[in-house]
């Protein structure tokens, strides 16, 4: 298990910061990145040729590594929902099937979709949890359904954003094959904290942001486009996506052939060094730790809490382990949330966040024992 990381925050003490899944605090080194990328653009004339090219694919291969993925089918876009654009734009979604999500999921890997249905003539199916939150049955009931029309594609999360279900995306995906249909991951809450391996899984699409687990940014994200959708039009026409349009060249669009690879589907104005940078050490950072001991971690501060929650009989109710990832704990209130209970918890300097009627707590590597401890107790008083 990693141990605790907090010094590489600018962390104070008493602060217990349990809110990475809404966006986690910038690493010291990250801070330093940012404003080094910022004093470059001050300077453009001493930045090296080639330097641009070389931080592409420094982020590109960090993220890559994330899942398991070969640099040439990851490119660079700027949030989830750039990226489900990207998919819907490339995955044909048969008339008269259905394409899946997931009830209350977040809005970016679901809008798209339920934006196109009417034009596209398709339907989206949204699967209901049970009371158990055991998402992936849940999943897999509605994929087999043979009342409803097929399904093309499910649009998910690998791990629920509000209420921190895990979902088994090996179970998953081969219930899709079986009936043909595709796979996009948004890993928004896996990426870095949970290993995903794409040459294993083979899904068609794979979408995370840096700003929450990643320790990253705003308005850097990736997607893998599995090798089958390479050939698919960007969402941006953009000179590098291109074959040859140089504008240091005497015939501009030289070549409008697409590039082969993901790169392809980079977002335009990938330059913005600031971010690229901090994102790229701030991933690199994560593949320093490795993705099993932060995770065991995670786990073992989620535990932590929850152990605490129940020896002191706090009124809420949690998910089974079997069904919550390990770096998330959603609380339940059977008598409805208390109102302003984050407010309340943030006068006492303990952070987390209300989402849908729960209490998510998130943690890092920069939390330790003695936030959970805290944590707990100020829940308890709290909520007496
Ligand atoms: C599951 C999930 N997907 C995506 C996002 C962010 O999406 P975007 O990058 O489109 O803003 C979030 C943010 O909370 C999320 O929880």
């Amino acid at each position: 298990m990693l141990s605790s990381q907090r010094h590489l925050f600018d962390m104070p003490r008493d602060v217990c910061f349990f809110n990475a899944a809404a966006w986690s605090p910038l690493p010291i080194g990250a801070v330093e990145v940012g404003r080094e990328g910022a004093a470059r653009k001050s300077r453009p004339w001493e930045v090296p040729v080639g330097f641009d090219q070389q931080q592409f694919e420094r982020a590109r291969g960090a993220a890559a590594g994330l899942i398991n993925a070969s640099v040439d089918d990851i490119a660079l876009i700027s949030s989830v929902g750039y990226g489900v654009c990207t998919a819907a734009k490339i995955f044909d979604v048969p008339k008269g099937s259905r394409v899946l999500l997931l009830d209350s999921d977040h809005s970016s890997p679901v809008l798209e979709w339920m934006t196109r249905a009417a034009d596209g003539g398709f339907d989206v199916a949204t699967v209901q949890v049970g009371a158990d939150y055991d998402w992936t049955s849940a999943i897999l009931e509605e994929i087999n359904r043979k009342d409803q029309p097929p399904v093309a594609l499910a649009s998910i999360s690998s791990v629920h954003w509000s209420d921190g279900g895990l979902i088994d995306l090996v179970e998953v995906q081969s219930a899709l094959r079986a009936c043909g249909a595709g796979l996009l991951v948004d890993a928004t809450h896996a990426a870095g904290v949970m290993s995903l391996d794409v040459t294993q899984l083979d899904p068609d699409f794979v979408i995370f942001p840096t700003y929450k687990w990643l320790l990253g940014p705003y308005g850097r994200a990736f997607i893998y486009v599995a090798k089958r959708h390479q050939g698919g039009v960007p969402l941006e026409q953009t000179s590098y996506g291109r074959k040859r349009v140089s504008s240091v060249a005497d015939h501009y669009f030289a070549d409008l052939d697409y590039v082969e690879s993901a790169r392809r589907f980079d977002m335009g104005e990938r330059d913005f060094f600031v971010s690229l940078d901090v994102a790229a050490y701030s991933i690199e950072l994560m593949h320093s730790w490795g993705i099993a001991p932060v995770q065991a971690r995670m786990k073992m501060l989620t535990t932590r809490i929850a152990d605490g929650l129940t020896e002191r009989g706090v009124n809420v109710t949690l998910l089974d382990e079997c069904f919550r990832a390990p770096h998330l704990l959603s609380l339940g209130f059977p008598a409805g949330m208390p109102d302003g209970l984050a407010e309340t918890l943030a006068e006492h300097n303990v952070y987390a966040a209300p989402r849908l009627g729960r209490l998510r707590l998130s943690p890092h590597v920069y939390n330790d024992e003695a936030d959970c401890d805290r944590l707990v107790e100020v829940l308890q008083a709290v909520l007496r």
